[in-house]
């Protein structure tokens, strides 16, 4: 289960945005993508669910070209979770079950006990089930809009911004849940962040993007502790 992304490059609107990025992922790995607004870390994410064309380069997923699967599959496999949980009217349960459905072993009589167990696992209670999710605080929201992610059983998450609208408390259980999610099923998790303690206590490595170019991929404490590039003790001297 990895993703290897060959020298891609993307345009929006016929500017250049990304520019030659190459990276590989790991199964059970949490890397991090960081760096300035408008770098190109959301347009990143949107290329490897095929959000967002590319120009050039290739991207696989478990060895097999992300052009060659429906989009429907790629998406089921690789899951975006974005920064303001998008919750549909009704109940937390219709809303878990909207995922679940989606794989070809989903089982009918079983749903409520899947629904339960999904929801065990990011936190939350099983009395939540039969409320109407809109009744959630934001950070309720968020763990469900991750139980609904999981329940399609991806091999990678797509996480943009996922606890920037969340209260310290909310992203401490997000963090103990991303954490939980690598160790138990082996997920790869890349996440974008500008919290930079998030980072440090949750990623394996970090991936640097500035002006559209991946300038530093390096081990979570190689890079706080002593960045290789230039433009990695830049970015680190500007959030000090
Ligand atoms: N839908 C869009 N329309 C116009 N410009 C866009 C659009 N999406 C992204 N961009 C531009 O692409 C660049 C990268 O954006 P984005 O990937 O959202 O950056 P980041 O997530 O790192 O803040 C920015 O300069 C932004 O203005
Ligand atoms: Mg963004």
């Amino acid at each position: 289960m990895s993703l290897s992304i060959n020298n891609i490059s993307a345009s929006v609107l016929g500017n250049n945005i990304l520019e030659n990025i190459s990276f590989q992922t790991k199964e059970s790995e949490i890397f991090c993508i960081i760096g300035t607004s408008g770098a190109g870390k959301s347009t990143l994410l949107r290329t490897l669910n095929r959000l967002q064309p590319i120009n050039s380069g290739e991207i696989y997923l478990n060895g097999q070209s992300i052009y060659l699967m429906t989009p429907q599959n790629l998406r089921k496999n690789a899951v975006m979770i974005l920064q303001t949980p998008s919750l549909f009217e009704g109940t937390v349960e219709d809303n878990i079950l909207f995922g679940a459905k989606l794989n070809s072993d989903f089982n009918k009589t079983e749903s409520r006990k899947l629904a339960i167990s999904l929801l065990e696992k990011v936190g939350l209670e099983s009395n939540l089930l039969l409320r109407n999710s809109s009744s959630l605080s934001v950070g309720q929201q968020q763990r469900v809009s991750i139980a609904r992610s999981i329940a399609m059983k991806p091999s990678i998450l797509l996480c943009d911004e996922i606890t920037s609208s969340l209260d310290p408390q909310s992203t401490l259980h997000i963090q103990n849940l991303l954490l939980t999610l690598k160790k138990e099923e082996k997920m790869t998790i890349l996440l974008v962040t500008h919290n930079m303690d998030l980072v440090q206590q949750i990623a394996d490595r970090v991936g640097l993007l500035i002006d559209g170019k991946l300038v530093e991929v390096s081990a979570v404490n190689d890079f706080f502790n002593n960045p290789r590039t230039e433009l990695g003790r830049n970015f680190l001297s500007t959030i000090a």
